[in-house]
């Protein structure tokens, strides 16, 4: 009893002392999202189906889809599940779509890597957290540098990685079901058919399989991206009006907010997990606190010479609280916290590793600021899948052209997607779909063989 209760204290300790975080990847580019779509709808038997020529796309089916036709992009990949495929349509049967119409596959071109409501934290932290009471500062949203990566199973996405930095450090990256976690592991992702589909942008992913080093927590690193982070949150529409007085600026987040900023010095024992734990249940679990949220984490501040050129940056805990006050009485919860903070420092900062800290507040006489917030979730546990071929165009216009009932993909490479061809007299052709293993000849025309082993074949 003794010792299983101390195995599971061990296991509690070992998991919070590794802070870093899931962060899930939430748009996609599966063929059966009705979003991708611009009529909002998956396209049916008697559509027309538009994808962009100049459009790269990385597009996973999910189950069997009848064709008119098929307008494909010059590069680009479709992913089909096990028992997916496109069946060409006679005419004959009519599924109740009406007498079609053209369906262009939406851009997923503007998806950035730096969107931070393209995020979702999934964290599943196991202290005594109250639900929706931590919340991130918006850098954090997109992952951080010590950070696990989650693309779901079962899903094609493109990812812009465009960034002030030439590399961007995750520990971990999932796919497919699979996690990636050290440097090889992702070097030979990179180096198989779909990355560069998925990732493009002058940027590149760097999985470290490495988690922070410091007690003290680890800075989320995204800070050089902050403006491209708060220019795809903000876009056109700015920051939300507050009206607490002057109110103020966490670093790491994109607006204001009103309530308190608590900024503590830390000495190399200061443990960040265990000191987030203690400001949960010693007061964010108290009636009183029950609408203040809570950011905490460690942030560089940039110090300045003179008051006016930024010299260098100092880490130190940055700690948001903000509540759902209203009116005057906006923020003056968070100040009460704050204050009870730093009661809380003079008394036990020694044994705290905090040798001293410092509050802003910002209160007023209308709503609080706003923030983002996050419930943790459990990480959906995805199947793993049987991914049967990459169907690859380079300089081919599709044009899904054949009468009669073709049936594709029924098992892992057992039937073959055929890439049809291609140029002629230098020109894109129209390429259509068969099922032949060799390459033949159809009207002059080269059809090949799509293999299964997901390099990038090249025909002429
Ligand atoms: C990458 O491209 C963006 C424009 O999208 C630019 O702002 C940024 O400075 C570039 N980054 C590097 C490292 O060249």
């Amino acid at each position: 009893m003794g010792s299983s209760l101390a195995f599971l204290l061990g296991v509690l300790q070992l998991l919070a002392a590794t802070m870093a975080a899931y962060k899930k990847w939430i748009p996609n580019t599966n063929f059966e999202t009705t979003s991708n779509w611009d009529k909002g709808r998956v396209p049916c038997a008697s559509d027309v189906i538009h994808f962009e020529k100049d459009e790269v796309v990385s597009v996973f089916v999910r189950s069997t889809h009848a064709l008119t036709d098929m307008y494909l992009p010059l590069n680009g990949e479709f992913l089909l599940a096990s028992g997916s495929g496109f069946t060409a349509f006679d005419g004959s049967w009519d599924p109740g779509c009406g007498s079609g119409a053209v369906l262009s596959f939406g851009n997923a071109e503007q998806h950035s890597w730096f969107n931070p409501e393209l995020w979702q934290d999934v964290s599943s932290r196991v202290d005594l957290e109250p639900a929706g009471r931590i919340f991130l500062l918006d850098e954090e949203r997109v992952p951080c540098q010590y950070d696990h990566v989650i693309f779901q199973p079962e899903t094609s996405f493109r990812v812009n990685l465009d960034s002030s930095r030439r590399v961007i450090p995750v520990q971990s990256i999932s796919l497919m079901g699979q996690e990636l976690s050290s440097a090889e592991a992702w070097a030979e992702y990179l180096r198989g058919p779909s990355a560069a589909w998925q990732f493009h942008g002058n940027a590149t992913l760097q999985v470290t399989g490495t988690r922070c080093p410091h007690s003290s927590g680890c800075a989320c690193g995204n800070s050089q991206d902050g403006d491209r982070i708060c220019a795809s949150l903000l876009r056109a529409e700015g920051c939300p009006a507050l009206s607490c007085h002057s109110p103020l600026r966490p670093l790491g987040h994109c607006c204001g907010v009103c309530g308190a900023v608590v900024t503590l010095d830390f000495k190399p024992e200061f443990d960040l997990q265990q000191y987030r734990d203690r400001v949960v249940q010693a007061w964010l679990s108290l009636p009183r606190y029950a609408g203040v949220q809570m950011a905490i984490s460690k942030v560089h501040r940039a110090q300045t010479f003179l008051g006016l050129l930024p010299r260098s940056s100092t880490p130190v805990i940055q700690i948001v609280l903000v509540d759902g006050e209203a009116g005057t009485q906006t923020g003056t919860a968070a100040e009460q916290l704050a204050a009870d903070i730093m009661g809380d420092i003079a008394q036990h900062g020694e044994a705290l590793g905090i040798p001293g800290g410092s509050v802003e507040v910002a209160t007023g006489s209308a709503l609080g600021g706003q923030a983002a917030i996050h419930a943790s979730r459990q990480i959906a546990s995805g199947t793993v899948l049987g991914l049967l071929f990459a169907l690859l165009l380079l300089g081919a216009l599709l044009y899904l052209h054949k009468k009669g009932k073709l049936r594709y993909g029924q098992g892992p490479c057992s039937s073959v997607w055929l890439m049809l061809d291609i140029r002629k007299n230098g020109f894109l052709e129209r390429a259509a779909m068969h099922r032949h293993r060799l390459p033949r000849e159809v009207g002059g025309i080269t059809i090949h063989p799509w293999r299964c082993s997901g390099a990038m074949e090249m025909w002429h």
